[in-house]
């Protein structure tokens, strides 16, 4: 049986993580707009990922015999000035998302169940990922600048992301 404080903290990540999904998908939803099919996919897909995060949490609290909480899912930033920010905001959102992961982690160590921390490693282990990601594809973005051929050459290589669930193989 989970601790309260570990379940509150388990549950507020879910909501955290459905948030980034939906962050993810106003983002997408601009880049279709604005002509970049190709990033709009790429958001998408994170999008995707997110839903799978959270999800993945809310089996887990069920398992540990805890009943996860429920609380509004706030309306995240939806009009975009460029691509540029929309990276911009990408990498800054995922450094927040490493910090709630990380409070997790310090409260399963605080509260001593070893089970709720090796779960969270996963997650703290994967922000490796998405922020290196991000401060790539901000970084060429910069890099890149308005030139129209390099622009249409990233579109296209954003293109060719798919999405596979991350904990297909996995138990809670
Ligand atoms: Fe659920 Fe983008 O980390």
């Amino acid at each position: 049986m989970l601790k309260t404080s570990i379940s509150t903290v388990l549950s507020e990540q879910v909501n955290a993580e459905y948030y980034s999904a939906y962050l993810y998908l106003t983002m997408s939803a601009y880049a279709d707009r604005a002509g970049f099919k190709g990033v709009a996919n790429w958001l998408f897909v994170q999008a995707q990922e997110e839903l799978a995060h959270g999800t993945h949490i809310y089996q887990h609290l069920l398992e540990r015999g805890a009943m996860p909480t429920f609380a509004d899912i706030k309306l995240p930033q939806t009009e975009f000035k460029s691509i540029e920010e929309v990276f911009a905001k990408t990498l800054a959102h995922e450094q927040h998302v490493t910090e709630l992961l990380n409070n997790i982690a310090s409260v399963a160590m605080r509260e001593n169940d070893h089970a709720t921390y090796n779960f969270i490693l996963w997650y703290v282990n994967e922000q490796i990922e998405e922020e290196a990601t991000a401060d790539e594809l901000l970084t060429k973005i910069r890099l890149i600048g308005d030139n129209s051929a390099l622009l249409y050459n990233l579109d296209t290589e954003l293109a060719a992301r798919v999405f596979t669930d991350p904990f297909a193989n996995k138990t809670a």
